[in-house]
């Protein structure tokens, strides 16, 4: 390595580490020295190979189709799309913003089986691409056979729910800690951190992960929470049909010209005070503000939010996750108990059930459930209206695909 390729990475490593207090904590990025050049010597392992030198880059390949320059995770997302109102959903915290080299790690991590106790099971197993990154099956099978107790959830645009909290009874308060739960749970994956944390160290493209990720080659928990999170949030869809047509108009309750009229008259009763669906599934991400009882039950033997707060008024609620890429998300609910979204429309129709903590979006102002009469018309087209919400751009996109070779 020459003198002056030396120098400035050394410079920089020191200014790092300065204003890092505790590594763990901060996320920062680490990549090859911007000033080296590339090199004519194909031999030098210094050289660079796009954004890696070419001895990182030698060994991720040995395991990884990695492209030689970095996906781009941080995408500006157009102005019609991240408006004010999606801008107060967003629940990136300022200790853990999106990076490419950071969701590089995390993409691998979630396509990497060694994050199951008999390296059966990746994350990517229950949160399938061409599903919206969810499970086509009501329930998913983890690294021993076992069923989980609810359905997977599509994780397009998980990046912004107000509260920040994840899981149909949002237990976890933030994604973060989220990304952690499946690893160590004893139905999905099935390892403790540290034998997590063991296993992944012992693996060299790891090490070059790491080291590009967070400075040094140290696998720790916290610093897999942080690059799975990253990937997770780069996951926003914003490319669909529905996306297409609201570029052309200057509010979403316009007809849009690229829609069948069938898809417009959906949309229009989607956005109306009739049915009141965007009351509950709000923002370009068609998300809740707050868990909510859609009426799915009288009684709830899945407690949803309420088992976990011990609250009663909190019985049958349930996380209200974004509705993007949902005709790719069956089966539906919690519990996957709808397998078509003609189903889903029927129960909104005339199939909601009364209970104590039903949300009022539901009720008229005598308290009882509201019936929405609609037409097999209107069904057609509130079904046709939720197709557009498919992203296929975001479902093909190699930068959330398996990069693994084998
Ligand atoms: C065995 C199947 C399985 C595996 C493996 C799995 N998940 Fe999940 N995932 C689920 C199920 C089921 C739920 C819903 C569980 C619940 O709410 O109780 C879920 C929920 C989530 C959510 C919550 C989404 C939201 O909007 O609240 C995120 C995020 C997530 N998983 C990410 C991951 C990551 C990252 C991994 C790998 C570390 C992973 N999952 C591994 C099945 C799985
Ligand atoms: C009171 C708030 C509320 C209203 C109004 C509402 N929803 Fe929902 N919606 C929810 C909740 C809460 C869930 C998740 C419930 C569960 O899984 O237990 C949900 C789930 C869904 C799902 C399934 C999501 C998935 O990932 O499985 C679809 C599709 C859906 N709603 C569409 C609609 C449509 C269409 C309308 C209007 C006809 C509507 N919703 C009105 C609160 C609401």
């Amino acid at each position: 390595m020459k003198v002056s390729t030396v120098l400035p990475l050394f410079v920089s490593l020191i200014v790092f580490s300065a204003c890092s207090s505790d590594a763990d904590e901060e996320f920062e990025v680490l990549l090859p020295d911007e000033t080296q050049e590339n090199s004519e010597n194909q031999n030098d392992p210094d050289a660079l190979v796009g954004d890696f030198t070419a001895a990182d880059y030698a060994l991720l390949s040995a395991s990884l189709s990695l492209d030689e320059n970095l996906e781009d995770y941080t995408v500006e997302l157009p102005n019609f799309f991240f408006d004010n109102q999606l801008q107060n959903e967003d629940n990136t915290p300022n200790t853990n913003p999106v990076t490419d080299m950071g969701a590089t790690l995390g993409r691998v991590l979630f396509y990497d089986r060694r994050l199951s106790a008999n390296n059966t099971i990746s994350c990517a197993s229950c949160h399938i691409q061409e599903n919206g990154f969810s499970d086509p099956d009501q329930f998913s099978l983890g690294f021993e056979g076992g069923l989980t107790g609810r359905n997977s959830m599509g994780l397009a645009n998980a990046r912004f729910y107000e509260n920040g909290r994840f899981f149909w009874d949002e237990r976890a308060a933030s994604l973060e800690e989220q990304v952690l739960l499946p690893i160590q749970d004893e139905v999905e994956m099935g390892l403790t951190l540290a034998e997590m944390e063991e296993k992944l160290q012992a693996e060299d493209y790891y090490q070059v992960l790491f080291r590009l990720t967070f400075g040094d080659e140290t696998v720790t928990s916290n610093r897999v929470s942080l690059a799975l999170a990253q990937f997770v949030r780069a996951m926003v869809s914003y490319q669909s049909k529905y996306d297409l047509g609201r570029a052309q108009v200057n509010d979403e309750e316009a007809n849009f010209p690229n829609f069948t009229a069938s898809e417009n008259l959906g949309k229009n009763l989607f956005f109306s005070n009739r049915t009141r669906c965007s009351d509950c599934h709000h923002t370009n991400s068609f998300v809740g503000d707050a868990a909510r009882n859609n009426g799915l039950d009288a009684a709830f033997i899945d407690l949803g939010v309420g088992g976990v707060t011990g609250n009663n008024n909190q019985v049958g609620e349930f996380k209200v996750n974004s509705l993007r890429n949902i005709a790719l998300t069956a089966p539906y609910m919690h519990d996957g108990r709808f397998e078509t979204l003609e189903e889903v429309i029927a129960h909104y129709n005339n199939g909601v059930q009364n209970s104590p903590t039903l949300d009022n979006r539901l009720r008229i102002n005598n308290g009882n459930v509201r019936r929405l009469n609609l037409t097999q018309v209107e069904i057609q087209g509130l079904v046709d209206f939720l197709e557009t919400l498919t992203d296929e751009t975001f479902v093909n996109d190699e930068k959330f695909a398996d990069p693994f070779i084998n």
